[in-house]
């Protein structure tokens, strides 16, 4: 196998319909990194961290920001609501996290999500079951040249100008202060993080399934969540990405409508989504399940080139008794062995599944491969083998150090 020299960054991507475990994985990288850097999204994510006793959801705030040295960025392609951002800054306080213009910056060409854009998005937003945070609108607007970029939001004369007369006028004012130490040139910055060679985390929101160009159309988000975001999200030159790791859960899940092959409509699919906790991390709804889809796998590393998988929430599928793996769409008497973006063939496929045996013993507090049972081992290298990546980190719990580092080259 050729030699694989350390990265010194990593774009961290999720690999399916998001809440694949990203937040859990960028925490634990980011002990060892400079910066994280958001590149796309906005409080629609929610990133879950376990640190300590605590467990916090973060929408907006980069999931680096539990470790005292590390800079956090929000990157020119967010849609930012102010009010969530001061929120979030507010709630970390009050878990003791130290935070302030120099750990934390926001990008001064980031769109802002304003009043309007939550409503309309509360209005429009039910056909595709959205978050509701306005993301779509805030884009539409920055599509359609009716954007608020950050540094004009917090510029009063620009601000006063458009809003002046808006009901929200006075209490966005307010906001607009209180963000001001935080604006920046998020791009300057990352250039530099990244031409001297320190260790920078792209940090993505959603997956690959909701972006809007790769992901399963019209049921997606409003931002590029697979690779390519990093480049224009950040203004970070694809040459200088190193590396990339994908985040896949160990079964599928999905909140929100659009199609789903390896839905599982038996009691298996509830006892799954029992035993992970599967709701909503934004909205609090219960999140869809389903069997692993190497077709989903294989799309994903091949639209972001991905290096490497981290592997999360194996621990939950313990105790059932058989898994199964889908290696195929049936489709109008033939076999698809790639995915396909196609509405019709998603919704009217049967999946082909291989069945595996599953395992008995609690994964939680297994530190190596070693240790893992045989079972879970042949899950694993079978999810390999059909990805045609190595598998990198293991995660068997939602804390820190329920992690399994199976291949150190590809990280710091
Ligand atoms: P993200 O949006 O990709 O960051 O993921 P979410 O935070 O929305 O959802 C993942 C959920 O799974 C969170 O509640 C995490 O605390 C939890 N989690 C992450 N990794 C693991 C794992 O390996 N095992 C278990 N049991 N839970 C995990
Ligand atoms: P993280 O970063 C899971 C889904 C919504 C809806 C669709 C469009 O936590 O993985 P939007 O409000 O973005 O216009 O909704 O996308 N969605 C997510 N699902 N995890 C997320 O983020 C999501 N962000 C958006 O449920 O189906
Ligand atoms: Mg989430």
């Amino acid at each position: 196998m050729a030699k694989y020299s350390k990265p010194s960054n990593i774009a961290v991507i999720g690999m399916e319909w998001g809440d694949e475990g990203k937040g859990k994985i960028i925490d634990f990288l980011a002990e060892k990194a400079d910066v994280v850097a958001r590149f796309n999204g906005g409080n629609n994510a929610g990133h879950t961290i376990e640190v300590g006793g605590d467990k916090i959801v973060q929408h907006l705030i980069p999931s680096g920001i539990y470790h005292k040295n590390t800079l956090n960025l929000i990157g020119n392609g967010l849609v930012v609501d102010p009010r969530v951002f001061i929120n979030e800054i507010k709630n970390l306080k009050k878990h003791h996290i130290k935070i302030n213009h120099e750990n934390l910056i926001v990008s001064q060409n980031a769109h802002v999500i304003l009043p309007h854009h939550i409503e309309e998005d509360k209005k429009a937003g039910g056909k595709i079951g959205t978050t509701a945070r306005g993301i779509g609108p805030a884009y539409t607007d920055k599509a359609a040249r009716f954007g608020l970029k950050v540094y004009e939001f917090v510029d009063e004369t620009i601000f006063k100008k458009r809003f002046g007369n808006e009901e929200f006028y006075d209490v966005y004012k307010d906001y607009a202060e209180a963000i001001k130490p935080y604006v920046n040139d998020t791009s300057a910055i990352m250039n530099y993080a990244v031409n001297h060679n320190q260790k920078v985390i792209f940090e993505g929101a959603q997956g690959t399934l909701l972006d809007i160009d790769h992901g399963t159309y019209p049921f997606v988000s409003s931002s590029n969540s697979t690779v390519g975001g990093v480049c224009t999200g950040l203004g970070i030159a694809p040459k200088k990405v190193q590396s990339v790791l994908g985040v896949c859960k160990a079964y599928k899940t999905r909140v929100g409508h659009g199609p789903f092959p390896t839905e599982i409509t038996s009691g298996v699919g509830t006892k799954i989504q029992k035993l992970g906790k599967e709701f909503g991390a934004t909205t609090g709804r219960q999140r869809r399940i389903g069997w692993f889809d190497a077709l989903i796998g294989k799309y994903a590393v091949m639209i972001n080139g991905i290096d490497s998988i981290a592997i999360t929430k194996l621990d939950v599928l313990t105790t059932i008794k058989k898994l199964q793996i889908c290696v195929g769409y049936k489709y109008k008497g033939k076999t698809l062995k790639n995915f396909t973006t196609n509405m019709k063939v998603l919704q009217n496929c049967h999946p082909v599944y291989e069945e595996l045996d599953g395992w008995w013993d609690d994964l939680t507090k297994v530190r190596s491969y070693d240790k893992l049972p045989l079972n879970a081992k042949k899950y694993l290298r079978r999810i390999e083998q059909l990805l045609g990546v190595p598998i990198s980190i293991i995660s068997v719990g939602p804390k820190r150090e329920q992690t399994i580092i199976t291949r150190p080259e590809f990280l710091f």
